[in-house]
């Protein structure tokens, strides 16, 4: 979907200095989008309890997460770095919901040093944790309408949270550790755009919820939903209507729990910093193979969702292409020797010329958080349009300095295997 109309035109504005005098390519973020939507996703609840934790892993800045909190967001964390993270932005205790999976008694030891909530993706986890939290969540396998995802798994095949029959013995086994205080967390969707869709996942959620208090005798305090609502990557994908999603959750939890307010939690990160990205690349190759290939100055390292999501769609466009120019069909590409990278396959854009700008929209989320470095193609800054209009460097880009930071000389020994001499022995069942 193209930029938000007002943040294209600020960002049009700066943008062909900028990419002169800073270089390309950048993602850059609009900060007054993202608090904008984090503010209006909290109002859409009117007076009903909510708290939005932004999922870090979406766009793990400090810029971002700083302006975020705040807004009085609560951040989602899923790592230790990313707990750190939140440390770094002064973000702690209860302002922090700890969701992961595989995790280890030292991530559960130091989201729990942190006072963070914490969502256990397993019953096993419960006895990884030294203490228990003040409040005691476990995950939800993807069940009902949200194991249709293959994002998340159908039911019977995730990896993530506690299967649908197992929940209330792990409810039991937090009771039977002294838990006083209850949560449930269920990742209803993925990139959901349908409010029938997410809210129908929801109401599984919610009557999982219920049916579990019935099991068990325990009562909510709060139900997590989640992230995963989606946004409008295609021109004409209509935008996920916020408002009756809210005014949804809130009938939903006031039928099922008459008489109390459980609390909402989410944790959306797409549907918050998503729209309010665009990667500024330029045109460095206009090839003709049979098909027309427009290489930029950016890789899928900088961009991996076209590539890893089976050409997960992001609108293309050449913002400062003259008005007239024509229109061709082209497969906008980068410099990984890796055919899925492209940006765009098939893809009709005003015909480019070398050392056109180029406008990749949509990357505010999972975009640079999920850049690496193959072939030596190193991740590129990240830069903030602030409130006020100024463009701030919030992450430069890396250099053949950082690529290497991490090498080591070869002089350490770790460990000394016998050289010669050594019996026959048994590896996985197989004699070597
Ligand atoms: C547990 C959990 N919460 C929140 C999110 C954020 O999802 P989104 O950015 O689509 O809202 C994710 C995404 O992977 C997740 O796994």
């Amino acid at each position: 979907m193209p930029a938000a109309p007002g943040f294209a035109a600020r960002l049009a504005e700066v943008v062909p200095t900028l990419a002169e005098s800073y270089g390309t390519p950048f993602h850059i973020y609009d900060e007054a989008g993202i608090r904008a939507t984090h503010r209006a996703m909290v109002a859409a609840f009117g007076d009903w309890p909510v708290t939005q934790y932004f999922a870090v892993k979406a766009l793990p800045n400090p810029a971002i997460l700083r302006a975020l909190a705040q807004e009085g967001s609560g951040l989602d964390c899923s790592s230790p770095v990313e707990l750190r993270l939140a440390g770094e932005v002064g973000v702690s205790g209860e302002a922090i919901v700890f969701t992961s999976n595989n995790t280890t008694r030292a991530e559960l030891a130091m989201a729990l040093d942190r006072g963070a909530r914490i969502t256990f993706d397993d019953a096993a986890h419960l006895a990884l944790a030294t203490q228990l939290p003040a409040t005691v969540a476990f995950r939800v396998a993807p069940h009902g309408a949200a194991a249709t995802s293959a994002l998340m798994g159908a039911a019977g095949q995730s990896k993530f949270g506690v299967p649908r029959d197992r929940l209330a013995e792990a409810y039991r086994l937090a009771l039977a550790r002294g838990a006083t205080r209850f949560s449930i967390h269920g990742m209803t969707c993925a990139n959901e755009l349908s409010v029938a869709v997410a809210l129908a996942a929801a109401r599984d959620l919610v009557e999982t919820a219920r049916a579990v208090e019935a099991e068990t005798g325990i009562a909510f305090d709060s139900v997590n939903f989640g992230g995963g609502l989606g946004i409008p990557y295609r021109p004409g994908e209509t935008a996920f209507d916020f408002a009756a999603y809210a005014a949804g959750l809130v009938a939903l939890l006031r039928e099922a729990f008459p008489g109390r307010r459980p609390r909402i939690l989410m944790e959306c990160g797409r549907y918050v910093s998503g729209p309010h990205g665009v990667l500024v690349a330029r045109v460095v190759n206009r090839l003709d193979k049979g098909r027309l290939i427009v290489g930029l100055d950016a890789s899928m390292s900088a961009l991996m969702r076209p590539g890893f999501y089976s050409a997960a769609y992001h609108h293309v466009t050449l913002p400062f292409a003259e008005a007239g120019r024509r229109r061709v069909t082209a497969d906008v590409v980068g410099s990984l020797c890796e055919n899925v990278d492209r940006f765009a396959v098939d893809r009709q854009i005003a015909d480019p010329r070398v050392g056109d700008l180029v406008w990749i929209h949509d990357t505010g989320a999972h975009g640079a958080a999920m850049g690496f470095t193959y072939n030596g193609r190193l991740r590129p800054a990240e830069l903030l349009l602030k409130n006020d209009g100024r463009v701030v460097e919030i992450r430069r880009a890396e250099r053949f300095e950082d690529y290497v930071a991490t090498l080591a000389d070869g002089t350490r020994t770790l460990a000394r295997a016998p050289s010669a001499g050594v019996a026959a022995i048994r590896l996985d069942g197989i004699a070597v």
